[in-house]
């Protein structure tokens, strides 16, 4: 399939009418579901969820419902499940990555403290849980149970990699894979699963949502470097400070000068921040962003390949749509 927008104007148009329309269905049970008795649960919970995002994954969940011909409430029900266990783990992430900016606010972490962002990010994982046992499928546990398993585990990979300026490609895809593109990838299967399709069709979803999921970390890890936090909502620089070495980092050293590398390397290995002007010159003259963004493309254009195991409908052209949009944002 080409990666090209393929659907007239107004078919897309259509689509995006109706799925705003679901996704308004999706906040309405997430509104529902978030209430606690506990006044800080509350109070967090709703400060970030009501902080915005771009809610991608629940939007995958609905996307291939529809294109497989589900069209049952608990595609609401699960789409929600998905965004709360996002959020329970930007709660923990932004812990973990003294991140003070999310969302174009200050994160939880920094208004309420790292103990109290933690345990809530805990309260909307065991949250999700007790909706997806609503939905009464074993597939749909096994499928988030697996994935809030990788998740973790990508996190602790990634950790254990910090300050390393010597991991390799595949070490760092490994953790992308799952931090990331595990979420959308249990997305993206989701839809299937409560179509009942076939496993061939199943598999085809599970492989568009990794390999979207992939391309949207890629991107993640661009803007970083160039994006610009008043439209991200997030600070710039924060991978550089906290020593992740991410692929514009790995591709500008493999392509620097001796004098160079010496500079990335120092500054993985230290975090050092206030070098950030010195590095993103450094990684832009080498080409880095615009290679990383091309492995983005890529791994967008082998999840618009997945679609044609789907049934040609103006959902399953919409899908082609995302995978374009989510490697040429800016937010
Ligand atoms: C942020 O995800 C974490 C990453 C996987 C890069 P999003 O960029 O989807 O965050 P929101 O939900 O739109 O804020
Ligand atoms: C996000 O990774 C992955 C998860 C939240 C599991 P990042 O640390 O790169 O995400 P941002 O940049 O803080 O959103
Ligand atoms: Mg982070
Ligand atoms: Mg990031």
């Amino acid at each position: 399939m080409r990666v090209e927008s393929a659907s007239p104007p107004s078919q897309v148009a259509e689509v995006l009418a109706l799925l705003a329309d679901e996704m308004a269905q999706v906040d309405a049970v997430i509104a529902q579901r978030l209430s606690s008795d506990v006044a800080l649960i509350d109070q967090i919970a709703h400060y970030i969820v009501h902080a915005g995002g771009k809610r991608m994954r629940p939007k995958l969940v609905l996307l291939f419902a529809n294109a497989l011909g589900f069209a049952k409430p608990a595609r609401f029900e699960l789409a929600a499940v998905v965004e709360f266990i996002h959020t329970a783990t930007l709660l923990h992430d932004d812990v973990v990555d003294e991140s003070s900016l999310r969302r174009g606010k200050p994160t939880a972490n920094a208004l309420f403290g790292n103990a109290a962002s933690v345990l809530v990010g805990d309260f909307l994982y065991s949250r999700a849980f007790q909706m997806m046992v609503s939905v009464d499928r074993m597939r749909v546990l096994e499928v988030l149970a697996e994935a809030t398993n990788v998740i973790a585990e990508g996190e602790v990979l990634q950790l254990m990699n910090m300050h390393d300026p010597d991991i390799t490609v595949e070490s760092y895809l490994r953790v992308i894979r799952f931090k990331t593109a595990k979420l959308f990838e249990a997305s993206a299967r989701l839809g299937a699963v409560l179509a009942n399709a076939s496993p061939e069709v199943e598999e085809a979803c599970a492989a568009y949502g990794r390999a979207l999921g992939t391309a949207f970390q890629l991107i993640d890890d661009v803007l970083d470097y160039e994006g610009d936090a008043l439209e991200l909502g997030k600070n710039i620089g924060d991978d550089l400070r906290e020593g992740k070495t991410t692929l514009p980092l790995l591709i500008a050293m493999e392509r620097a000068t001796g004098e160079q590398r010496a500079l990335l390397r120092h500054a993985i290995e230290e975090g050092e921040q206030e070098k950030l002007q010195d590095i993103v010159a450094i990684v832009r003259s080498t080409g880095a962003l615009e290679s990383t963004r091309e492995a983005a493309r890529t791994e967008a254009r082998h999840a618009a390949e997945c679609l044609s195991h789907l049934p040609p409908n103006r959902w399953t052209e919409s899908l082609l749509e995302f995978a374009i949009q989510s490697v040429e944002r800016h937010s």
